[in-house]
């Protein structure tokens, strides 16, 4: 039978050797990734900067990768930064955004020499300002935007939305207030403007969109300004989703950057894209082990030992997913089944209705494209112990992540309830 090879490794050596669920990404494929972005996001009229958005999948190890790379990193957490502090991104390359950083995350920012502020609403920019004169140190801003401009997959619409929880208006009083903060404050810097439309954007119109109406913005400025894209580049989960390839989708997005500057006469300093998605989500498939089956009067399950716990997204987004029997990839797929997890709810379901082949317990199961967002929002519902993460390469594999023990599970239990005070 034919089996799934990741990178030179069977499924099964890597089932043998470091158990199931499991999270493998193929390092080869994060390089290339990685690559088509460092070769292809570069512009003679301005200058250019990719950060990863970790939150897609964030591991000191998988920083480590960008930061062999060159790429900086964007954090939205107290506990991103941490994880970023912790790997080989150097700390001017962190950025840190989140519309609601509390004064602790932003205090640890300050200590850990930060530089690179978003900024979300004016509430935040005067904590900011209040921070770096306390710290007496300079830090340089980007505010973030909202456009009224929302993308997903093949739509996108323009709004004149003023009530998402991220970013501020353009022009609005709120805007006006942030200027003011700037014109007081001696160490921040406004240094331009971040806009993130949306998630998994095929549209290319809707980039253009984007850059139509921050090039207006950043034309009011008297001098050269950073205009940061945000991410959302588009992934193939199933065959449905058709991305253009980064190269393609990275030229066609300056093509028109270049074209639009060289029309309205606007200079810009620098150009930030933030992908996070399409940096991860193909190198990475998760494998399990099928156990159980059962038919019932119109469904014919097979169970496998993960689910919900290491991929919230279908049952959270309806996200769909294309899988195989990893050991039997060309065994005749006559059945045509539901793959559901182990967790106690009628929701966790990780693919509903797929032709896969007759399969028995112990058989191992791959679902593709899980390397965004499946490790970073997993839990530990039902005390499911977290998978391990492993990158594969040159037929050699390496564990990036452990799989949690049950030790793990209850190490911030307090036996007995604790004390009462
Ligand atoms: N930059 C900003 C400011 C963002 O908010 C995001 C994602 C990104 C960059 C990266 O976007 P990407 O290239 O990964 O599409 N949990 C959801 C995705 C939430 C995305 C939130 N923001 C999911 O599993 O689909």
């Amino acid at each position: 039978m034919k089996e799934l090879v990741i990178e030179g490794m069977t499924a099964g050596e890597l089932v043998a050797q470091y158990g199931t669920p499991l999270y493998v990404y193929d390092q080869a494929k994060l390089e290339n990734n990685l690559e088509a972005y460092t070769q292809n996001f570069k512009s003679d009229l301005f200058q250019t900067k990719i950060l990863y958005a970790s939150k897609a999948f964030q591991t000191i190890g998988m920083l480590d990768l960008i930061a062999n790379y060159g790429l900086g990193v964007d954090v939205v957490s107290g506990g991103e930064l941490y994880t970023a502090l912790q790997s080989d991104v150097p700390v001017e390359k962190i950025h840190f955004h989140g519309n609601n950083k509390t004064t602790e995350e932003l205090r640890m920012a300050f200590e850990s020499g930060i530089v690179h502020i978003v900024a979300d609403n004016v509430m935040e920019l005067e904590e900011i300002a209040e921070l770096a004169e306390e710290y007496q140190r300079a830090v340089t801003i980007q505010i973030r935007l909202n456009v009224g401009i929302e993308a997903h997959t093949h739509e996108y619409i323009v709004t004149t939305h003023i009530d998402s929880k991220f970013g501020i208006a353009f022009g609005s009083e709120d805007y006006q207030a942030c200027l003011a903060i700037f014109e007081k404050s001696d160490y921040l810097h406004l240094e331009g403007f971040h806009v993130h439309i949306g998630s998994q954007i095929f549209e290319m119109d809707a980039w253009y969109a984007a850059i139509d109406k921050m090039l207006g913005y950043l034309a009011t400025f008297d001098y050269p300004m950073t205009l940061n894209l945000g991410g959302g580049f588009g992934v193939r989960y199933t065959d449905e989703d058709q991305p253009m390839p980064i190269k393609e989708n990275m030229e066609q997005i300056l093509s028109y950057l270049e074209g639009k500057l060289q029309e309205t006469g606007v200079t810009i300093n620098e150009v930030v894209i933030e992908p996070g998605r399409s940096l991860v989500a193909e190198a990475g498939i998760t494998l399990y082990e099928i156990g159980y089956q059962k038919q019932t009067p119109n469904k014919h399950y097979y169970f496998v030992d993960g689910g919900m716990g290491d991929n919230i997204r279908p049952s959270l987004y309806q996200a769909k997913y294309a899988c195989d029997v990893a050991n039997k990839l060309d065994a005749e797929k006559t059945e045509l089944v539901t793959v559901a997890g182990k967790y106690c709810e009628s929701g966790d379901v990780l693919i509903h209705d797929v032709h896969l082949p007759p399969v028995e317990k112990g058989d191992v199961l791959v679902v593709y494209s899980t390397g965004a967002y499946g490790y970073s929002m997993s839990s530990n519902y039902n005390r499911n112990p977290t998978p391990a993460v492993v990158f594969v390469k040159d037929g050699k594999a390496r564990e990036i992540v452990k799989r949690q023990t049950l030790a793990d599970l209850i190490r911030n239990d307090v036996k007995n309830g604790g004390e009462w005070k």
